[in-house]
């Protein structure tokens, strides 16, 4: 098997387009792509949350941030031409179940046309060689298996983002099939895949209605956090378990090709797909909480009950596989912010992180 690993010797030097840097997983991505040296341009809205990882970490003095919509196709088009790009990492997107529903047309204008502007845009930029759209584990028709789903089960999404981002890919087959056909890579030189990855979670995210940052913001005010779908199952992960899922995906396109075309998921091991509850009683016990959580009796929008990932696909053809179990990557998180929240600099908490997780095997 090829080494995929996620080292300076591939990635120094490299030009990447990323759009969602300005978001949680975004900026992550972009410092660790800064600190292996490639030259990252972001393309993203400005961070809609107070505070926010990308404004903490300083970000737009490391790489090239740009401000833009990628509802906007010239605009996008015109950035990613003049960033003359290596590889195109998408991560830009509506990606809240719950604002879905107060917002599905615009959460389905962002995530399936927003697909199709990237992709369009990568019609116009031959310097390109690797695309990775991100989408998620809700991809699949939801059928409340106490198994994993792999890459070929049925498309679905009951809500509409869900649903968007299962629409996202087929957007990503068509534009593959029409205009970047495996059988004549020779003409264009693009491979493309989509990537498919679990709850993630980490220090440095602050979006509503998402469990761990709903546990810390309840933390910092000293009030009880309110649990919605206590018995949920979801595949958890650290933010840097599906990152290192991306660049390993990222490289195979670029030095071998559309053999490695197609869908990828990038979940935790088996055993750490587990219950709300249970997350939330570890993160609260990391954090020192006293308050015990209490149940949200109000009525919700439909999540799933179950949902794990079968992620063979990735440990056979990118040798990838978790590095982190759950109480390892929640003590990250539950660590960083508790840092913050005592003063010490974004940029250092993140960079320890991706560190340690670098070291490990
Ligand atoms: N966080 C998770 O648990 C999780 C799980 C599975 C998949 N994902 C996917 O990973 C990606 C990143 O998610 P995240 O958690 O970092 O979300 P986030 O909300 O923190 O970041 C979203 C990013 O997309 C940008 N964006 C949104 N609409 C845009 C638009 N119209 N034009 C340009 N930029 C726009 C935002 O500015 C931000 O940079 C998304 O595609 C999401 O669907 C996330």
């Amino acid at each position: 098997m090829e080494n995929l690993g996620v080292t300076a010797d591939f990635w120094s030097g490299k030009r990447v387009f990323l759009t969602g840097h300005t978001g949680f997983k975004g900026s992550w991505l972009a410092v660790w792509l800064h600190k292996l040296g490639a030259d990252v341009t972001g393309f993203s809205l400005e961070p809609n949350t107070q505070p926010n990882h990308f404004e903490a970490l300083k970000l737009d003095s490391a790489i090239t941030s740009i401000l833009g919509d990628i509802r906007d196709l010239e605009h996008l088009r015109s950035s990613m031409v003049a960033a003359n790009p290596d590889i195109v990492l998408h991560l830009a997107a509506q990606p809240l179940v719950r604002e879905s529903f107060d917002n599905p047309i615009d959460t389905y204008a962002t995530n399936v046309m927003g697909t199709a502007n990237v992709l369009e845009s990568v019609r116009d930029c031959p310097s390109v060689k690797s695309v990775v759209m991100i989408t998620t584990d809700k991809v699949y028709e939801n059928k409340e298996w106490e198994w994993g789903y792999r890459e070929d089960d049925r498309l679905g999404g009951f809500d509409p983002y869900s649903n968007s981002k299962a629409c996202s890919e087929l957007v990503t087959a068509s534009y593959t099939q029409s205009f970047f056909n495996s059988d004549d890579y020779g003409t264009h030189g693009v491979a493309i895949a989509t990537a498919r990855a679990g709850n993630v979670f980490g220090g440095g995210d602050w979006a509503k209605d998402r469990l761990i940052p709903d546990l810390v913001r309840a933390h910092a005010e000293k009030v009880a956090p309110v649990i919605r779908y206590p018995g949920a199952v979801r595949p958890w992960q650290h933010v840097l378990e599906p990152l290192s899922g991306y660049l390993a995906l990222a490289r195979a396109l670029y030095e071998h090709g559309p053999r490695f075309n197609g869908a990828y998921n990038f979940g935790p091991r088996d055993t750490d797909a587990q219950t709300v509850k249970t997350i939330c009683e570890i993160v609260t016990g990391i954090l020192g909480d006293a308050q015990k959580w209490v149940l949200d009796d109000a009525v919700n929008p439909h999540e799933a009950g179950h949902l794990k990932l079968d992620i063979s696909k990735a440990k056979a053809r990118l040798g990838w596989e978790p590095k982190t179990n759950l109480d390892q990557g929640l003590t990250l998180a539950g660590e960083w912010y508790k840092n913050f929240a005592a003063g010490t600099d974004a940029m250092e908490l993140t960079l320890r992180d991706i560190a340690a997780f670098e070291v490990l095997s």
